[in-house]
């Protein structure tokens, strides 16, 4: 007998982001005036509709346990809305509503992936990809991305064994900002239907977009419906992260399997949050556009200012709201008291502690010698951040 924890929990790490999370609120606790460019979430409100949605479904008690694969209702405007801005056709048997498009991950995995089975995901990634895929017991395979972010099609091909079981990917992508082509998307598709596996695709930032770059959901490709498992939410798009909501559509066995675990875990995603996120897809979208214009005049402000930092380099920003750089030129220099950056999580360690900036580590995303901030700050926040960074790593 033994109180040890299970053997589960030495595979699995805490995510990095929730870790500097809780060192910067402790830093701020104490009074320093640290500037949070760490955390993923759009700094505008929830918008009000969705907000008196929310208020409304208290005051008139829809305050319970709901059906387990979300509201009918919701479900409804989950496959209008996938058909509309997706091409996709799902019935509403075939989406469940679920905690947090990080609940519709780790269900998916572990309704799709366990013992023996390996999947593929392209890295730099989300931070829980690889923990997820460890949870559920299979083998995270991580292959490179391309230099420029974009997929690597022929990485993904070599990795490729007869244990494949999924690849995971996610466009407009965090950490890098890519958005993958249609193209590389179709290449992956034949690549699914010849080999047999599924591709878990994480849209999550689809509405989060600059530019001529367009969003398309890999399971439009033929075949991809009964390989495909969508995964969305309404964190990012609505600005709506503490709501907790986001969903699943795929193969109808997938769908049972997700809500299964739902079942089985949560019971149900929260009713209030369910009627808020109803408003979010029925009503007015035009906070939606608002928030994806100022998020892309930050986007050319923080490319260029990272750009004129010398040693400093940030590819195209074509979605979400990161900015990826690459610090490798600094890793090796030396600083002030003799000692010398040997990698990226040093020189945030550096930055957080002297110049009180809070970013996140490329070795998070599996990309050692470079840096991630979020641009869902205020201009003038930006500003004063982008001052520091560069002050900082100038004065190496
Ligand atoms: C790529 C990606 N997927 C999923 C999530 C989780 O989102 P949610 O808040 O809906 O759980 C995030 C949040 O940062 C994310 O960046």
């Amino acid at each position: 007998m033994s109180t040890n924890l299970s053997t589960r929990m030495e595979k699995v790490s805490i995510s990095a982001t929730s870790a500097l999370f809780a060192k910067v609120d402790e830093m701020k606790r104490a009074g320093v005036d640290v500037i949070s460019l760490n955390v993923g979430e759009p700094d505008f409100p929830t918008p009000d509709n969705i907000k008196e949605a929310g208020i409304k479904a208290i005051k008139e008690n829809f305050t319970k346990y709901t059906a387990g694969s979300g509201i009918a209702p919701l479900r409804e405007a989950i496959t209008k809305k996938l058909k509309k801005d997706n091409g996709l056709s799902y019935e509403m048997d075939e989406v469940a509503v679920v905690v947090g498009a990080k609940q519709a991950l780790s269900a998916s995995v572990m309704a799709t992936c366990g013992e023996g089975d390996e999947v593929i995901i392209p890295i730099p990634c989300y931070v829980s990809y690889a923990d997820i895929v460890k949870l559920a017991g299979a083998t995270p395979v991580l292959v490179n991305k391309n230099e420029d972010f974009s997929l690597n099609i022929e990485e993904i091909k070599n990795a490729v064994t007869d244990k494949t079981k999924a690849v995971i990917i996610c466009s407009p992508d965090n950490p890098t900002g890519a958005v993958f082509s249609s193209e590389s998307l179709k290449e992956l598709a034949d690549l699914a239907v010849s080999k047999d596996f599924f591709v878990i695709s994480d849209e999550i930032y689809e509405k989060i977009i600059y530019g001529e770059n367009k969003h398309v959901s890999i399971a439009s490709f033929p075949g991809m419906k009964d390989r495909c498992v969508v995964v969305n939410g309404f964190s990012k798009t609505y600005s709506m992260t503490g709501w907790r909501m986001g969903y699943v559509a795929s193969r109808k066995d997938v769908v049972n399997a997700v809500i299964k675990i739902q079942s089985q875990t949560t019971t149900t995603p929260p009713s209030i949050s369910q009627m808020a996120c109803l408003e979010a897809l029925r009503g007015p979208q035009d906070s939606v556009s608002y928030m994806v214009s100022e998020f892309a005049k930050r986007r050319d402000y923080v490319e260029k200012r990272l750009n004129d930092i010398p040693g400093v380099c940030c590819t195209d920003i074509q979605g979400a709201f990161y900015a990826f750089f690459d610090v490798r030129s600094y890793i090796g220099k030396t600083l002030k008291d003799g000692s010398r950056f040997t990698n990226d999580m040093e020189v945030c360690d550096y930055l957080l502690r002297e110049k009180h900036v809070a970013c996140m580590p490329g070795s998070c995303y599996f990309a050692p010698g470079f840096i991630r901030i979020s641009f869902a700050s205020s201009m003038e926040v930006l500003k004063e951040a982008l001052d520091r960074i560069e002050d900082g790593l100038k004065t190496i």
